[in-house]
C-alpha cells in the first residue's frame, strides 16, 4: 500500500508547494479540504498529517477549522503557520492578535537540538515568515524547540504525540533548510520510506487502468503536448490496441510537430493513431479573419467538430482519456475572501459538447507536471516530447498578427523553427517557460545585396514563468540573439527584420493575441 501524507488545506498559497516538497522526498502526498472529517482521514491511514498555512486568524468568525477529531487519531502532525495557531486554539494554548504582519526573513535559533523535526540543522538558520497572529502560550504538553527574533515559540513540539508546529514556512525556497525539516518530518517522525517513484507509479497505474477499462475501448485526443503524450504512452502500455489516439492537424502547428507525433506514436510505439489532416478546413475558415477573439472561436469550434467526427469514425468507445493534472483537480478552499463558488465541481471535459457521452479516464490526475515528465521518460518517450514547451491550442494563429494565410503560416513556421533549433542547441530551450517567433503585420524597408527589400518583421518572445500567470522576459545572451536574428533574416524569405519583445506579464501577455 502507498504510504501517504495528508495535507489539510486552510487556503495558503503554498499548499501545493508543501505537497510537492513531500513528493520530492519520494513520499506520496494528498491535499484535502480543511474540514475533511477525521473518520475519512482515519480510513486513509496516512502516516502523517500537515495543517497548511492560510490567510485567516483563529479569531475570525469565518475561520476555517478542522474536525477536532483529527487531534485524537494518534497520527503525527505538523502545523505550519496558521497550522501552529490551530494547535494553540484547539489544545489550550493562546494566540495573540499581531499588531502588524511579520513578513520576510528571520533567523531561527534552535534551542532543543534533540527535536526530531530539527535534526541535522545548524544552531542558527534563515527562515521565512508571513504571519500576523502569534503564539503567546504553549498548548498543553508542548515545549518550545526554536525561537526567532520576533517569536518566542517559532517551533514547538509535543514529543509523546509527535505533534510539531512551525510559525515560519519550511516549504518555500526562502527557508533554505526547509527541505531538511520536511524530510525529517516524513522520514524520522512519520517513518515513511522513499517509495513514491514514477517506476512504481507506472506499474500501479497500468494495473488500475486495466481494471477500470476491462475490454472496452478508449479514445484520446493527442495534441503532441507533454500531458496528452504521457497519457497516451501510459494507456498504450496498459491496454494496447484498445486505445485509439486521434491527432488533429489544424494547419497551425509548429514545424515537424505532426511528423514527430507520427514517428513516435505511430512508428515507434505502434499506437493506433488516427491522423486527421484538417488543415485545409481550418485555413479556409480563417480566411480574411483578423480579430484575435474570432480566430480563437473559429479554431475552437472547428476543433470540436473535427474531433467529434473523428471519434465516430474511430468506432464505438466507452471511455475518453484526458491528460488532466493534479493542480486542475485540487478543490480551492472556501474561506473568507475565497468564495465557495471557486470550488470546482468537476473540471469540464475539454469543452466537448454534452452529447458526446464518454466516461473519463484521467491517469495523470494525481501528478504534478514535473512528475508527468519523469513518468514520460520512464515510459520511453523522447526528450523532444517530454520537455516540450507549452504550445497554445490555437497554435500559430495567435502568433500571426492579422490574417492567417498559408503563406504567412509558412513564414512564421520557418522562422519559429530556427528559434527552437537555436534555443535547443544552446540549452536555453529547457531552462525557460516558452520561446517562439511572432509574425508582425508590418513591413519595413531593408537592403539585401544590392536590392531594396520591403518585408515582414519577426518578433522574438522568450519568457520565464512558473505557471503562465505571470512572466518576465528572458535576458538571452547577445551572441544567441545575434545568431537567431542572422539566421532568420538570411534563411526565411519574406523577413528582413527581427526584434526582441522585452515586456513582462502583466501588463503584456505571453502570446501576442
Ligand atoms: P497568455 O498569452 O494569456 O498565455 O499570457 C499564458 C499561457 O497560456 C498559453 N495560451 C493558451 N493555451 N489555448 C491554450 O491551450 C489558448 O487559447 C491559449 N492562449 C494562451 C500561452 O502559450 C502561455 O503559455
Amino acid at each position: 500500500m502507498t504510504e501517504e501524507i495528508v495535507i489539510l488545506d486552510f487556503g495558503s498559497q503554498y499548499t501545493q508547494v508543501i505537497a510537492r516538497r513531500i513528493r520530492e522526498c519520494k513520499v506520496y502526498s494528498t491535499i484535502l479540504p480543511f474540514d475533511t472529517p477525521a473518520k475519512e482521514i482515519a480510513k486513509r491511514a496516512p502516516k502523517g498529517i500537515i495543517l497548511s498555512g492560510g490567510p485567516s486568524s483563529v479569531y475570525s468568525a469565518k475561520a476555517p477549522f478542522p474536525d477536532p477529531g483529527i487531534f485524537k487519531l494518534g497520527i503525527p502532525m505538523l502545523g505550519v503557520c496558521f497550522g501552529i495557531q490551530l494547535f494553540a486554539h484547539f489544545l489550550k494554548g493562546k494566540v495573540e492578535r499581531g499588531q502588524r504582519r511579520e513578513y520576510g526573513k528571520g533567523t531561527l535559533q534552535v534551542t532543543d537540538r534533540s527535536c526530531a523535526l530539527l535534526k541535522g540543522l545548524p544552531a542558527k538558520l534563515q527562515v521565512w515568515n508571513s504571519h500576523a497572529d502569534k503564539l503567546t502560550k504553549l498548548p498543553e504538553g508542548f515545549q518550545t524547540v526554536a525561537v526567532t527574533e520576533n517569536s518566542g515559540h517559532a517551533a514547538i513540539e509535543h514529543r509523546p504525540k509527535q505533534f510539531f508546529g512551525l510559525q515560519f514556512h519550511p516549504e518555500v525556497a526562502h527557508t533554505p533548510q526547509g527541505r531538511q525539516i520536511i524530510s525529517n518530518f516524513v522520514y524520522r517522525v512519520c517513518g515513511c520510506g522513499k517509495k513514491w517513484t514514477m517506476k512504481g507509479y507506472a506499474v500501479q497505474a497500468i494495473e488500475t487502468i486495466r481494471e477500470v477499462v476491462g475490454s472496452e475501448r478508449v479514445i484520446l485526443g493527442l495534441s503532441g503536448g507533454v500531458d496528452s503524450s504521457v497519457a497516451a504512452a501510459l494507456l498504450h502500455q496498459a491496454i494496447g490496441d484498445q486505445l485509439t489516439c486521434i491527432f488533429v492537424n489544424n494547419g497551425l502547428l509548429r514545424a515537424r510537430e505532426a511528423e514527430v507525433v507520427k514517428e513516435v506514436f505511430g512508428r515507434n510505439f505502434k499506437v493506433k493513431l488516427q491522423y486527421e489532416d484538417a488543415s485545409a478546413l481550418f485555413l479556409k475558415r480563417l480566411k480574411g479573419v483578423t480579430d484575435p477573439e474570432r480566430k480563437r472561436k473559429i479554431i475552437g469550434r472547428s476543433f470540436i467538430e473535427v474531433f467529434q467526427a473523428a471519434t465516430k469514425r474511430a468506432g464505438k468507445a466507452r471511455f475518453l482519456a484526458q491528460g488532466t493534472l493534479y493542480p486542475d483537480v485540487i478543490e480551492s478552499v472556501p474561506i473568507a475572501g475565497n468564495p465557495a463558488a471557486l470550488i470546482k465541481s468537476h473540471h469540464n471535459v475539454g469543452g466537448l459538447p454534452k452529447n458526446m457521452k464518454f466516461e473519463l479516464v484521467e491517469p495523470l490526475k494525481c501528478l504534478f507536471k514535473d512528475e508527468v515528465r519523469l513518468l514520460g521518460l520512464e515510459l520511453g518517450l523522447p526528450k523532444e516530447i517530454v520537455y516540450r514547451q507549452p504550445f497554445p491550442g490555437p497554435g500559430l494563429a495567435v502568433r500571426i498578427l492579422g490574417e492567417v494565410t498559408p503563406a504567412r503560416c509558412a513564414i512564421l513556421r520557418n522562422a519559429d523553427a530556427i528559434v527552437v533549433e537555436e534555443m535547443k542547441q544552446s540549452d536555453w530551450y529547457y531552462k525557460i517557460w516558452q520561446s517562439f517567433a511572432v509574425l508582425l503585420p508590418i513591413r519595413s524597408v531593408g537592403v539585401m545585396g544590392d536590392e531594396r527589400t520591403y518585408d515582414y518583421t519577426i518578433a522574438l518572445r522568450a519568457v520565464e514563468s512558473q505557471d503562465g500567470m505571470t512572466a518576465d522576459w528572458v535576458r538571452l545572451p547577445y551572441d544567441l540573439l545575434e545568431k537567431i536574428s542572422n539566421r532568420i533574416i538570411n534563411e526565411v524569405k519574406g523577413v528582413n527584420r527581427v526584434c526582441l519583445d522585452i515586456s513582462s506579464k502583466p501588463p503584456a501577455t505571453i502570446e501576442w493575441e
